[in-house]
């Protein structure tokens, strides 16, 4: 049996790369498991706290997450929904983590280069440019690591992104298990669980990934978007001037981009295929059909959550409970992780 576990930042309504590339698959997961697979989904805030956010807007971005999750069809009965910050099991594991984590394995993540690279640009001195960013960030993929671990999950549904981040989650599982041995390992080395749609790409600058953050916000799609919003974003994505389609990623990104989302939304049926039917025709067609089928994908989860994120009440109850089964879920293997290391 698998303990599937996976995180979503509250940083705002996710958008169409979260959902093919992750949330959809939460669903389908959860659909499919055998009854002793057990699933966690987590609204994680103290990820989100790494960045700059406005306290007020990310407390509704946090509840509106948990409406999200259940409008598109994660089910309180059989998954554990709950906030990251109701369990501190989390921070405690995530600093007993610290303690045995390189710095050297963190300064090599990608999303800590990047953000150093936009630092860099403000401050030329390598050392001035570190310090413009804060600790927190820096060990952002630690306290992934603890997400995951607090539970012993074997299975973790997210996009290609985070792949390197769930390398090191293996790197620290590995290491504690060597430092803290016993008759067996305390932690399995979980294993990446994606779709074929992991990598959805901005419709402004399809070499980059669609993101929450991108300044040009008609370079994503949000969950709540309304049909005449995405037909005009679909309408003005970028992709190229060469007649015809076909699927050619390197080439031509955007309307490869185009073509994996339109795979995606039609039972991620294999993308080559999807491009086979476009012989003949241009980029006016694809993008009529994107958009048909991105709004059929979306009208359901759209009108659902439209309800759902009034019930107030409904949402704390159902982040109370998802907290408490956490919670007693983690508490098992911290008492654990307590004896081996020596502070129980
Ligand atoms: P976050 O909140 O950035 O994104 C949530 C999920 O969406 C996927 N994703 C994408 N997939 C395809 N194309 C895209 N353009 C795209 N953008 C985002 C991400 O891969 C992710 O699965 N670090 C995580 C949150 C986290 C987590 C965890 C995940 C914290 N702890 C433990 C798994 C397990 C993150 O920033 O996700």
């Amino acid at each position: 049996s698998r303990v599937i576990f996976s995180g979503i930042q509250p940083t705002g309504i996710p958008h169409l790369g979260n959902y093919l590339g992750a949330l959809a698959n939460w669903v389908k997961l959860q659909n499919t498991a055998s009854p002793s697979d057990e699933l966690l989904f987590s609204i994680v805030g103290w990820h989100a706290l790494t960045l700059p956010q406005a306290p007020q807007q990310l407390s509704e971005a946090r509840m509106d997450m948990l409406a999200v999750l259940l409008a598109i069809g994660i089910d309180p009965k059989r998954s554990i929904v709950f906030h990251q910050d109701h369990n501190p099991n989390h921070t405690e594991l995530a600093w007993i983590f610290n303690c045995i984590t390189p710095m050297g394995k963190l300064r090599r993540m990608t999303t800590w280069k990047s953000r150093l690279a936009v630092s860099k640009n403000q401050a030329d001195d390598a050392e001035i440019s570190e310090a413009g960013l804060n600790l927190g960030l820096f060990a952002y993929p630690v306290l992934q690591a603890a997400d995951i671990l607090a539970y012993k999950a074997t299975h973790v549904p997210v996009g290609d992104d985070q792949r390197q981040h769930l390398e090191l989650c293996r790197v620290i599982a590995e290491q504690f298990n060597r430092n803290f041995k016993a008759k067996q390992p305390l932690f399995p080395l979980p294993t990446q669980l994606n779709t074929s749609s992991n990598r959805i790409l901005s419709l402004r600058d399809p070499t980059s990934k669609m993101s929450k953050s991108a300044p040009d916000t008609s370079s994503r799609i949000l969950l709540t978007d309304s049909p005449t919003i995405i037909a005009q974003k679909i309408r003005s994505a970028v992709t190229d001037s060469i007649p015809g389609i076909t699927y050619d990623p390197v080439n031509r990104p955007g309307t490869a981009n185009l073509l994996r989302i339109l795979a995606a939304c039609n039972n991620n049926e294999d993308v080559r295929k999807t491009a086979m039917k476009y012989k003949g025709k241009n980029h006016g067609d694809l993008k009529k059909d994107v958009t048909d089928a991105v709004e059929e994908l979306l009208k359901g989860p759209r009108a659902s959550f439209e309800i759902l994120r009034r019930e107030k009440d409904y949402l704390k109850q159902v982040a109370r409970e998802g907290a408490e089964k956490a919670r007693s879920k983690s508490e098992a293997t911290m008492l654990e992780v307590r004896a081996r290391v020596g502070l129980a």
